[in-house]
C-alpha cells in the first residue's frame, strides 16, 4: 500500500505543557492505523510557539517520535479560524443547530487562509504515489485547492460530522465554495447514506452538479461518494483490558461504587450530545425511582472548545441542571449524579465502561458516536446494556442496542427503567450481535475500504482513452487519411450547458476551431446538432461546413442557405397528441418548458427544483414511451430534457446519408448525448467514434468534457495549414 498522508486539523496529540492525546472521534478513529500502514499527519498541534526557534524545536520532537508534521496558527488565527469559522458557524450547522451560529467578517478569511497554509504543507510533504485522505469541517476547501495545485493528486475527503439536508446547509454564507472545496476529492466519505444523500441534493442544488447515484462530474475528474461508518481499533481495547492497571482500576470503581449499579455517560461537552433532554430524564426517573439510592449516575463530560460563547452557556446550564438534581434527590448516604468535568485516561475510561451497567449515549444528532462503540467492546462478558439515540450515526449499525428518541423525554425515563429491568439473558442477546459488528467493522476495516476505494482507478463503461491518446489517434488519423468526414455533436460536446440553451452561444474559440477545420483541405466538417433550423443558421451561418438540425430531419450545405430535408416525407401525425401531453406536464412541474421544434418537440426541465424534475422526466419518459409503441416516434432522455422525435431520422440516419457512397478513408463521430449514439452504432469500418463524458456507449473512445474535445480538435486544425494544406 503507498504512503498515507493523514490531514486533520487536530494532530492525535496536543501540545500543552506536555504532549498528550488529543479528545475526540476523529483522532481515536485514526490514531492506531498508522501500525498497519505507512501513513503520516499533518495538523495542528494545539499550541502557538512564538519564535522560529521553538516551532523548530518542536516541529523536530513531533515529526521523529509521532510522524507529524504540524501545522502553526496564530493566537489571532486560532480565534478566526477554529473558534470561529469552524466552531461558531461550520459544527452547529452541520449539527442543524441554527440558533447557535455566528459569524464575524474576518473569521471566513481565516478558514480560506488556513486550508491553504495545510495545502501547501501536503505539497512540501506529497510524493508521487502518496494518497492524501483529508478530515472534516475544518478543512472542507482543501480538497479542491490540492487539485488545482496538483491535478494527479489522489485526494480523498472524510466528513465525520452529519452532512445536514440542504434547508439547513443552504443557511451558510459560504455554502457554494465549500461545496466546490469537497467535490476536488476522487472520494468523499460519509458515515451513513443519509448524510451522503444530503450531499448529493446540496450539489445537485447548489452548484447544478451532474450527479449519478454515487459521483458527481467535475471539470477534470469524478468526484465519488460513498459510505464508510468509522470505527474502533479493537486491539488497542483488547490489549488494554489484559493489563494488571486495568483490572485495578476496575476494582477500584467498584469499590468507590459498592452496592450500586452504574449508568455512564461519556462525551465531550458538546450541545449536540443530548445532555438536557437525558439529565431531564434522569430527573424524572429519579422521581419515579423506589430505589435510587441504589444507582449512581456518572458523567464523564471532557472540556472542549471552551472560548466558544455556546460551550460556555451549555457548560453553566448543565453544571446547574446537575446541582438542582442532586439537591432534590440526594441524601446524607447518597449523590445520585457524579459530574466530572475533565478528561480521563485510557485505563480509567475502559475500565469505566467495563464496569458500567447501563450505558446512556443519547445526541440529539452526531455524525457517528465512538463512545457507543468502545463500550460494547469494553462488554467481554457480553452483559451490560448500551441506549442509544436514533440520531447517532452508530444507531444505522447497532440496532440491537434500546434505541431511544432523545428528544421524547418520558420515552428515555422509560427506555431507562427498562435497561435497569434488563434479564441477564436478554442483555446477552442484545451485546453479542453487537459485539460482532463492532469488532467486524473496525477502524481498518473502515479505513482500508475507504482507501481502497481512493487508490482504484474506476474506468467508465465503454469507451476508453485519455484526452493525449484520443488526440495523438485522430492526429494520426487526419495525417494519413486524404478525405475525412467529422460529424460533431454541439451542446455538450463543443459547449458546456448552460441555465438556458439561449445562453450556451458559441464561444470565440469554438468559432475559431470550426472556421479552421472547416478550410482544412480534404476534412468535410459536418455539425450535427438537435437544435432547430433557426438557431443553427443564425449561429453557424457564416461557417463553411455542413448543418444538421433536428437531429438530422434537415441539412444545409456549405455555401447555401436553403435547408434540404434528409427524409422526403415525414409523417407527423403524433405532433397533437404529444404536445398535449407534455404541455400538461409542463403546467405540472414549475420551471419546466416546451420546445417545438416541428419534427420533434421537447420538454426542458434545467431550471426545475433537480430531484422533482428528474422524477418528473422519467414519469414522462415512461408514458410517452408507452404511447410510442404505436407512434412513428422515439422518446429519448437527454441532458435535462425528455425529447420526441421523429423515428424517420436520426443523427445515425443522417450520418449514413453523408457518407455511405462517399470517398472519405476517416469518418470521425464526436457526441455527449444519447442522441449522438445512432452515430456511434453505424456500421462503417472507417468510423472513429468518442463518447464525451461519462455513461454507457457504444462509442470507441471516450473525452471527459468540452474542454478536451476543443484540445483535440484544436490539434488536429493545426495540421491544417502544414500537414493538410500543404
Ligand atoms: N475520549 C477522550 N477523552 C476522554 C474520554 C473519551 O478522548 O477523556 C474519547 C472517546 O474514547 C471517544 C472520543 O473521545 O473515542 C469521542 O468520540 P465520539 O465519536 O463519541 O464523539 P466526538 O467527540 O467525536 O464528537
Ligand atoms: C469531533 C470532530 C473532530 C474534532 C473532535 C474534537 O470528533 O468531528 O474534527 O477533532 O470532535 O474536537 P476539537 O475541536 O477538540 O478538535
Amino acid at each position: 500500500m503507498n504512503r498515507v498522508i493523514n490531514v486533520a486539523n487536530r494532530l492525535p496529540v496536543t501540545v500543552g505543557r506536555t504532549i498528550s492525546k488529543s479528545s475526540g472521534g476523529l483522532v481515536s478513529a485514526m490514531s492506531h492505523l498508522g501500525d498497519s500502514m505507512d501513513l503520516r499527519w499533518i495538523g495542528w498541534p494545539g499550541s502557538h510557539p512564538r519564535s522560529d526557534a521553538q516551532r523548530q524545536k518542536l516541529t523536530e520532537r513531533l515529526v521523529a517520535e509521532f510522524q507529524c508534521e504540524p501545522v502553526f496558527m496564530s493566537r489571532q488565527e486560532v480565534d478566526d479560524f477554529y473558534f470561529g469559522y469552524s466552531n461558531s458557524l461550520l459544527w452547529p450547522i452541520l449539527h442543524y443547530n441554527t440558533s447557535d451560529m455566528r459569524q464575524h467578517d474576518t473569521w471566513w478569511q481565516a478558514y480560506k487562509e488556513i486550508n491553504l497554509r495545510f495545502r501547501d504543507a501536503i505539497l512540501r510533504d506529497v510524493r508521487p504515489g502518496d494518497c492524501v485522505w483529508v478530515h472534516d469541517y475544518q478543512l472542507m476547501l482543501l480538497p479542491a485547492l490540492l487539485r488545482e495545485a496538483d491535478i494527479n493528486l489522489r485526494v480523498g475527503f472524510f466528513l465525520h460530522t452529519p452532512f445536514p439536508s440542504y434547508e439547513t446547509f443552504r443557511c451558510i454564507p459560504q455554502r457554494e465554495e465549500l461545496l466546490r472545496g469537497m467535490l476536488g476529492a476522487n472520494v468523499v466519505g460519509f458515515h451513513t447514506y443519509g448524510y451522503m444523500r444530503h450531499f448529493r441534493s446540496s450539489a445537485i442544488r447548489l452548484l447544478a452538479a451532474d450527479a449519478e447515484i454515487n459521483s458527481i462530474r467535475q471539470e477534470h475528474h469524478v468526484c465519488h461518494m460513498g459510505v464508510y461508518p468509522i470505527g474502533i481499533h479493537i486491539a488497542a481495547f483488547e490489549e488494554e483490558m489484559d493489563s494488571d492497571a486495568f483490572t485495578s482500576e476496575c476494582q477500584r470503581i467498584r469499590e468507590t461504587h459498592q452496592g450500586k449499579r452504574i449508568v455512564l455517560n461519556v462525551e465531550r461537552l458538546d450541545y449536540s450530545k443530548g445532555l438536557r433532554g437525558r439529565l431531564e430524564a434522569i430527573d424524572r426517573f429519579l422521581e419515579l425511582s423506589s430505589d435510587k439510592q441504589k444507582i449512581v449516575f456518572v458523567f464523564i463530560a471532557v472540556p472542549s472548545r471552551g472560548e466558544v460563547r455556546a460551550y460556555q452557556e451549555l457548560r453553566e446550564e448543565i453544571e446547574a441542571l446537575v446541582g438542582r438534581i442532586n439537591g432534590k434527590h440526594s441524601t446524607i448516604h447518597n449523590t445520585p449524579i457524579q459530574f466530572v468535568h475533565d478528561s480521563v485516561n485510557f485505563t480509567e475510561l475502559c475500565a469505566s465502561y467495563a464496569t458500567a451497567d447501563v450505558m446512556l449515549v443519547t445526541p440529539i444528532i452526531d455524525g457517528m458516536n465512538l463512545v457507543a462503540k468502545e463500550y460494547v467492546a469494553c462488554r467481554r462478558d457480553e452483559s451490560g446494556v448500551l441506549v442509544l439515540s436514533e440520531f447517532a450515526g452508530a444507531a444505522n449499525e447497532l440496532s440491537t442496542a434500546l434505541i431511544v428518541n432523545p428528544y421524547d423525554v418520558d420515552g428515555m425515563t422509560a427506555t431507562l427503567q427498562q435497561a435497569l429491568d434488563m434479564p441477564v439473558e436478554e442483555q446477552k442477546s442484545r451485546m453479542i450481535p453487537l459485539r460482532r459488528i463492532v469488532t467486524e467493522n473496525n477502524a481498518q476495516r473502515g479505513a482500508n475500504r475507504f482507501l481502497g476505494d481512493l487508490s482504484r482507478d474506476v474506468e467508465p463503461a465503454g469507451g476508453s482513452g485519455s484526452t493525449t491518446s484520443v488526440g495523438a489517434e485522430l492526429v494520426d488519423g487526419f495525417r494519413g487519411a486524404s478525405s475525412v468526414a467529422c460529424f460533431l455533436d454541439y451542446d455538450g460536446t463543443l459547449r458546456a450547458f448552460e441555465r438556458t440553451p439561449e445562453a450556451a452561444q458559441p464561444t470565440e474559440r469554438i468559432n475559431r476551431i470550426l472556421g479552421r477545420l472547416s478550410h482544412a483541405t480534404g476534412v468535410d466538417l459536418y455539425l450535427v446538432s438537435g437544435r432547430s433550423r433557426q438557431n443553427m443558421s443564425e449561429w453557424f451561418g457564416g461557417l463553411s461546413l455542413t448543418l444538421v438540425a433536428e437531429h438530422g430531419a434537415a441539412c444545409r450545405p456549405p455555401g447555401s442557405e436553403q435547408w434540404q430535408p434528409l427524409v422526403e416525407t415525414v409523417d407527423l401525425s403524433w405532433r397533437p397528441q404529444i404536445l398535449s401531453i407534455i404541455h400538461e406536464f409542463s403546467l405540472s412541474t414549475p420551471g419546466s418548458t416546451v420546445e417545438d421544434k416541428h419534427t420533434a418537440i421537447v420538454w426542458h426541465y434545467r431550471k426545475c427544483d433537480p430531484e422533482f424534475g428528474a422524477w418528473k422526466a422519467q414519469e414522462l419518459t415512461s408514458m410517452l414511451s408507452d404511447l410510442a409503441s404505436n407512434l412513428p416516434v422515439e422518446v429519448q432522455q437527454g441532458h435535462a430534457i425528455v425529447e420526441v422525435t421523429s423515428n424517420q431520422f436520426s443523427k445515425g440516419h443522417a450520418l449514413r446519408h453523408f457518407v455511405k457512397d462517399s470517398d472519405h478513408d476517416l469518418v470521425v463521430c464526436v457526441g455527449d448525448d444519447t442522441t449522438d449514439e445512432a452515430m456511434f452504432k453505424v456500421e462503417d469500418p472507417r468510423l472513429y467514434s468518442v463518447k464525451v463524458g461519462r455513461g454507457p456507449t457504444a462509442a470507441m473512445r471516450r473525452l471527459p468534457n468540452c474542454e478536451a474535445v476543443l484540445d483535440v480538435l484544436e490539434e488536429v486544425a493545426a495540421l491544417a495549414p502544414e500537414g493538410r494544406d500543404g
